[in-house]
């Protein structure tokens, strides 16, 4: 059994993120499970903070479920054209201490999708991140691509994903990302 943390860049409780990552969760090819991580938990990074009292216990418990898991599944919305910064400064804090990027990121098959009412689709905020997960060694996927415009017609008022055409996209991305992995 192949395990992908998701992790969904929004806290807001009716994301269209956070709904499109339990769709990818639901549609996870025989074999995988996606256990969907929260950062809500996760405080605003402080240098101060990290060397007053260490990690955080929400990250430091992050970074082991990634760690010890096959893949990462990260679905983002996009903010003024690049990465929003709730997630951004949860990956920030996912590779502190510097000298542990190695065992939570070293490598590690990391999937990259997301969603906006918008018609960009998330175009640029994926594209961002990459530099950021190079940095960290992590192995991006790019045997696929999802990207989610006109979120409010793609899923319905209780977040379920009711455009055929994007689940069937969803359903062979999630199936490619989690064949590319080693068993
Ligand atoms: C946005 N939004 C947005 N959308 C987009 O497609 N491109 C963008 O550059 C931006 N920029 C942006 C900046 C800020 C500060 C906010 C608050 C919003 C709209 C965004 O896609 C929308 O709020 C989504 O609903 C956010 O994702 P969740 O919370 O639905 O997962």
């Amino acid at each position: 059994m192949k395990t992908i943390i998701g992790i969904a860049g929004s806290i807001r409780a009716g994301s269209f993120n956070a709904a499109l990552l339990r769709a990818a969760a639901e549609m996870a090819p025989a074999g995988c499970t996606v256990e969907i991580a929260s950062i809500k938990e996760i405080p605003l990074y402080n240098g101060d903070l990290e060397a007053s009292d260490g990690i955080p216990e929400a990250v430091a418990r992050l970074k082991d479920r990634i760690a010890d898991a096959d893949g990462l599944l990260l679905v983002t919305p996009e903010y003024n054209n690049s990465v929003p910064g709730v997630l951004k400064n949860a990956i920030d804090w996912l590779s502190r201490p510097a000298a542990d990027i190695p065992r939570v990121f070293g490598d590690k098959p990391v999937a990259i999708m997301g969603a906006t009412p918008g018609t960009g689709a998330t175009r640029l905020a994926q594209a961002a991140w990459l530099p950021v997960f190079r940095t960290l060694g992590a192995k991006v996927w790019f045997g696929g691509i999802l990207y989610v415009p006109g979120a409010r017609k793609v899923f319905d008022g209780s977040g379920n994903l009711v455009d055929e055409a994007i689940r069937e996209r969803l359903q062979r991305y999630m199936a490619g990302f989690v064949a590319s992995i080693a068993d």
